[in-house]
C-alpha cells in the first residue's frame, strides 16, 4: 500500500487526480492549491464550476493555513468529531482559491479517519480538495469499483480502501454564523452535535443553495426511483401490470410475491447498516435494467434523517 500512496502523492504533486477512500464515500482528490488540477475535478465530474469543494486535511495543526478563524464552537465540534464524518464550513484564509470556495468567503474542511485517506493526507502534507467521486448528480461511490464505473480514465489513480464504513456523505455544519446550522444531515446527528455544544441548532438543508447536494434530483440512479410507504407498496403489488415490470423493491417490511419480475431487496433493520448498504444497492439495481426502483420509506429521526434526505433526493 505504501508504494501506492507514494505514487498517489506524486500524482497530486504533478497536478493529477487521485480517488481516495474515506469512511463516508470515495472522494476525487486534487491538490487544493493547484487551480489546473482543481479544474480537472470539475471536468471529470461534469460539475458546475461554482459549486464549492471540501478541503481534506490530515490533522488540526494544518487548519490555520486554510481558515482565518476557528470559533470556540467550531473547536468543540472539531475536537469531538475529527477525524471523522464531519465537514465544517469556516471562514476561509485569504490565499484560498476561488475555485475551491465557489467565490465565497467560507471554506468546507474535513479531517477524515479512514486509514488510507489519513496516510495520503499525512504524506501529501497539504490540503486535498475532494468532492464525492461520482459524475454530477449521480450516486456517490462507496467502493473502488464504483469509482471506476463513474469516472473511468478521468482519474489517474484509484486507491483501494474497501467498502466505505459509513456509506453516506459527511454531516456538513456551517459554523460561520451566530448559531451553527446543519447544511447536510449525515450519520453524525443533530442530537450528537447538540450534546457537544449544549446549544440549539438550525437545519437549513432544504434551502441551502450553495450545497449541490441540496439540488432536487441528486444522489440519483438513472432508473426512475420512487419513495413509497409500506402500504403503498402492498397496493402496488396488487395493481402492478406486466407492462410495468421488471421492477425492484427496496424494502424494510417483507412482502409476499412469487413474480420473478419483482426483485425484492430486504434492507438491514438498523440505520447504520442500512446507510452502509444503500448506495451499493441502488447502484446494483440501477445496472439491472428494471423499469422502476421503488424504495420503502424510512423514519425521519436520528440517523434515519440523513438516509431519508438521500432517498428523497434520489427519487424523481
Ligand atoms: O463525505 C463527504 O463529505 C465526501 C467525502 C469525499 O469527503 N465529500 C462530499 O463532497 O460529499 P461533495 O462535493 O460531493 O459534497 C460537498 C458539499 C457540496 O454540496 C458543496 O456545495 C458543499 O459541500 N460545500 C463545500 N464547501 C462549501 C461552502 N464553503 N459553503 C457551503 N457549502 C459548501
Ligand atoms: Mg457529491
Amino acid at each position: 500500500m505504501q508504494s501506492l500512496i507514494n505514487q498517489a502523492i506524486k500524482i497530486l504533486q504533478e497536478g493529477g487526480l487521485v480517488a481516495m477512500p474515506t469512511e463516508t464515500v470515495y472522494g476525487l482528490g486534487a491538490d487544493a492549491k493547484n487551480p489546473d488540477a482543481l479544474r480537472k475535478i470539475f471536468q471529470a465530474k461534469q460539475r458546475p464550476i461554482d459549486h464549492p469543494l471540501i478541503v481534506h486535511l490530515a490533522n488540526m495543526s494544518q487548519l490555520d493555513e486554510w481558515v482565518s478563524h476557528v470559533s470556540p464552537i467550531a473547536q468543540r465540534l472539531a475536537k469531538a468529531f475529527w477525524p471523522g464524518p464531519l465537514t465544517l464550513i469556516l471562514p476561509k484564509a485569504p490565499h484560498v482559491l476561488d475555485i475551491v470556495t465557489g467565490h465565497q468567503q467560507t471554506i468546507g474542511i474535513r479531517i477524515p479517519r479512514h486509514p488510507v485517506a489519513q496516510a495520503l493526507l499525512e504524506g501529501f502534507g497539504s490540503g486535498i480538495a475532494a468532492p464525492s467521486a461520482n459524475r454530477f448528480g449521480r450516486i456517490s461511490p462507496t467502493t473502488a469499483a464504483a469509482v471506476r464505473e463513474e469516472l473511468g480514465n478521468a482519474v489517474d489513480l484509484i486507491l483501494e480502501g474497501g467498502s466505505c464504513e459509513i456509506g453516506l456523505e459527511s454531516t456538513i455544519v456551517d459554523v460561520t454564523g451566530d448559531h451553527p446550522v446543519i447544511l447536510r444531515p449525515g450519520m453524525i446527528t443533530a442530537v450528537q452535535i447538540v450534546a457537544v455544544l449544549h446549544e440549539a441548532l438550525s437545519t437549513s438543508y432544504h434551502h441551502a443553495p450553495r450545497v449541490s447536494g441540496s439540488l432536487e434530483s441528486h444522489y440519483a440512479p438513472v432508473t426512475k426511483t420512487q419513495l413509497f410507504s409500506a402500504v403503498e407498496i402492498s397496493q402496488l403489488l396488487t395493481t402492478v401490470s406486466e407492462a410495468d415490470l421488471p421492477i425492484a423493491l427496496v424494502l424494510r417490511t417483507p412482502v409476499v410475491t412469487d413474480n420473478k419480475k419483482i426483485n425484492c431487496v430486504m434492507m438491514p433493520p438498523d440505520a447504520k447498516s442500512y446507510a452502509h448498504a444503500l448506495y451499493q444497492t441502488l447502484r446494483t439495481l440501477d445496472n439491472q435494467q428494471v423499469k422502476r426502483i421503488v424504495i420503502e420509506d424510512v423514519p425521519e429521526d436520528g440517523e434515519w434523517l440523513a438516509i431519508r434526505d438521500r432517498l428523497v433526493k434520489a427519487s424523481f
